[in-house]
């Protein structure tokens, strides 16, 4: 695997590829890679007959600079954890060949970026469109993969894709999680073990939610329940706790159309996130 950290490099490697009628995966990442990360870049190995996985950590979409600067940085543990898949290029781009001096440019998506992490993180889904849209543009990839652990992401990153014309194919990937429930998340390194265990029950908590809805009780009622639950558990503040469309994340009363269980919430100083479709659970 090569490490590759400007542009012009990459672009020569992928350049090669291209007239060798290769097909190009990417994985994007901010690294502190765990298995959730890793399910991607299996799935691209399987899928592309060439794999890159990026590795920047994009300050413009850090609405919190503590959060910015807690996070993890671990290139070289990550680049020991690629080694058996068979990834082409490990692409580390120095800040300037993402956001050169003068960078101006800014790609905000409407609609799917409004509500859930969009209300209460602002500018977060504008720095991870832009940071994409560059991404998508420096690998020249076919395909690139995504986490429905950050479901909201890959709506606005498809919206994106096809509004304006990226040739790049979408591929969104199942949320990897703990045998617990709790999600997979560079995040949960910031937890003891009375967290971790705290934290496994919003996993629990949405599934039973999901299993009531479809049950037929009324959605606000279940949701105020869920709350409760949450908060008596000692998890909290809630940030949000919703159920949406799938489709354009537009909020949904019932799950007549494919719908989707959203929550954000606090624990001590850690935020963490899931979703869980209603339909599947
Ligand atoms: P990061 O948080 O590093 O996540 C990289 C990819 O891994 C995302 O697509 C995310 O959804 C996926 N992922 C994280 N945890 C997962 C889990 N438990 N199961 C499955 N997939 C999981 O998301 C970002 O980085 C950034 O916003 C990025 C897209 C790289 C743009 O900067």
């Amino acid at each position: 695997m090569k490490i590759i950290r400007s542009k012009s490099d990459l672009r020569e490697v992928t350049r090669g590829w291209r007239t060798a009628g290769e097909t190009v995966g990417v994985v994007p990442t901010m690294g502190a890679l765990h298995e959730g990360h890793l399910s991607l870049v299996s799935a691209a190995c399987e899928r592309a007959d060439r794999v890159i996985v990026t590795l920047f950590v994009n300050p413009k979409q850090f609405n919190n600079p503590e959060d910015l600067s807690k996070y993890p940085r671990t290139e070289e543990s990550d680049a020991r954890k690629l080694a058996p898949f068979g990834v082409d290029v490990l692409y580390v781009p120095d800040g300037a060949e993402i956001y050169p001096d003068g960078f101006a440019t800014t790609i905000s998506v409407s609609g799917v970026s409004d509500g859930l992490c969009g209300a209460t993180r602002p500018g977060h889904f504008e720095g991870v469109a832009t940071v994409v849209a560059k991404l998508l543009l420096q690998t020249d990839a076919d395909l690139a993969f995504f986490g429905e652990k950050d479901f909201q992401q890959v709506q606005v990153v498809r919206r994106m894709v096809e509004d304006l014309d990226l040739r790049c194919e979408i591929v969104s990937c199942p949320t990897v999680r703990e045998a617990s429930g709790l999600a997979l998340s560079s995040r949960n390194k910031r937890l003891d073990d009375a967290g971790r265990q705290k934290a496994s029950a919003i996993h629990a908590s949405l599934t039973e939610a999901a299993r009531t809805i479809l049950a037929g009780h009324d959605v606000s009622d279940v949701l105020k329940n869920t709350r409760d639950t949450l908060l008596d558990q000692g998890l909290g503040p809630i940030d949000y706790l919703e159920l949406r469309r799938e489709s354009d994340l537009a909020p949904a009363e019932d799950t007549r159309i494919p719908a989707r269980l959203f929550v954000a919430i606090w624990l001590g100083d850690v935020r963490l996130i899931d979703n869980l479709s209603v339909a599947h659970a």
